[in-house]
């Protein structure tokens, strides 16, 4: 019985031979009941032609009749009981067959998954034809490929925050040590270095913070009609001191009646904060930024344009990803950020259905960052 709990190829025996005892009972039930009708009725009709010709009597034939009755009924039932061995026998070669080709599939999954289950992330299983267990095998593979990704990307990322955090602590303690030998002399200079790497730290670990609750979705997004004049006018008055420390000029590009989009108020502003942040960071002073907004289909578009030092194309796609910086030195003394902006700011534009994309027409010509945003209604 335990056998039959464990192995499909056991189930898949007793099912076969269930099937055919079955038929065989039913065949032997019919015969029983139909065959004394059947065979009267034949030997009635052989009787009748036969008996004419040898002029037998009555009472003979009828003695006659029940012996041949009872071995024509014996000699079929022997012949059932060779029927019978032979379908037990075809029940174990068919169940052989069937197990082989279905339980293992099922074998290689099992050992797959266990191999998955102790850290072998690579491990996939070949998809033959196109079955439930070929489509079981397929979706287990996909399932593999997205863990085995889910995981470099987790390496990665350790890799990476490890190597950011390495900058500003390896230039404290460099001033620290400095400080105690003597190198450096003990003065306001040296103390606001120090204090402007922890503070470096400080926004490392906020955007890594705000990172992670980004992109595991721990935030309700508080969607609204909102008018997208207003957030950009919004965002100018609160960069005003970066536009006017830097002497860079603001040209606002917006037609008069624009529908409302639906956004979050809070998010909508932190998006187009990064990406305004970002064109005063990399445009060099005395430049230009423009912002504008356009109706395409179903959405707002919302753009803002730099004169500065612009992105080189190989660079387009990739400066969405978390930690990737153009030029990193250039980002460090530009005062720059750690890449994070854009990661943080393409999560809720996608997080509102939306999308974000860079153009640039090369290096020193500019950029463009734009997003979209659902018309309400
Ligand atoms: N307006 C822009 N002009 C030129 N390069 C930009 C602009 N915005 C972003 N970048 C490039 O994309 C990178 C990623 O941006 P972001 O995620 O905001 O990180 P950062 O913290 O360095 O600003 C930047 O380091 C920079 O190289
Ligand atoms: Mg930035």
């Amino acid at each position: 019985m335990k056998i039959i709990h464990e192995r499909l190829g056991a189930k898949l025996f007793l099912a076969n031979l269930v099937v055919i005892l079955v038929g065989l009972v039913i065949l032997a039930i019919t015969i029983q009941i139909t065959i004394p009708a059947a065979f009267n009725r034949h030997m009635g009709q052989m009787n009748s032609s036969a008996m004419n010709g040898m002029g037998m009597g009555q009472g003979q034939g009828q003695g006659l009749g029940r012996t041949l009755f009872e071995n024509f009924r014996a000699s079929m039932f022997e012949s059932l009981g060779y029927a019978a061995t032979a379908s037990v026998l075809a029940a174990l070669l068919v169940s052989f067959i069937l197990s082989r080709r279905i339980v293992a599939p099922v074998q290689t999954l099992t050992t797959a998954s266990q191999s998955i289950a102790d850290g072998h992330y690579d491990e996939r299983v070949a998809v033959n034809g196109s079955d439930e267990i070929a489509q079981l095998a397929l979706h287990f593979n996909q399932m593999a490929a997205q863990l085995e990704q889910v995981e470099s990307m987790r390496r990665q990322l350790i890799g990476d925050v490890s190597h950011e955090l390495r900058t500003p602590l390896t230039a404290i303690k460099g001033s620290m040590e400095g400080l105690m030998d003597g190198v450096l002399p003990a003065n306001d200079e040296t103390y606001r270095q120090i204090h402007a790497e922890a503070e470096r730290l400080n926004r490392l670990v906020n955007d890594l913070q705000e990172l992670s609750r980004v992109e595991a979705r721990a935030y309700e997004l508080d969607l609204r009609p909102l008018d997208v004049s207003s957030i950009i006018h919004s965002v100018t008055k609160r960069l005003s001191p970066q536009f006017e420390s830097k002497r860079i000029s603001l040209d606002l590009d917006l037609p008069a009646h624009l529908p409302h989009v639906l956004a979050d108020e809070d998010r909508a502003i932190q998006v187009l904060t990064n990406l305004t942040g970002n064109a005063l960071q990399y445009t060099p002073e005395g430049g230009k930024i423009k912002i504008s907004a356009k109706q395409s289909k179903d959405e707002i578009q919302i753009a803002v344009q730099d004169s500065g030092v612009g992105i080189p194309p190989e660079h387009l796609t990739n400066i969405f990803d978390r930690f990737y910086r153009v030029d990193k030195s250039r980002s460090r003394q530009a005062g720059g950020g750690s890449g994070i902006g854009l990661t943080v700011a393409r999560a809720l534009v996608e997080a509102h259905g939306g999308r974000i994309w860079a153009e640039s027409t090369g290096e020193g010509k500019g950029s463009t960052f734009t997003f979209s945003l659902k018309i309400d209604g």
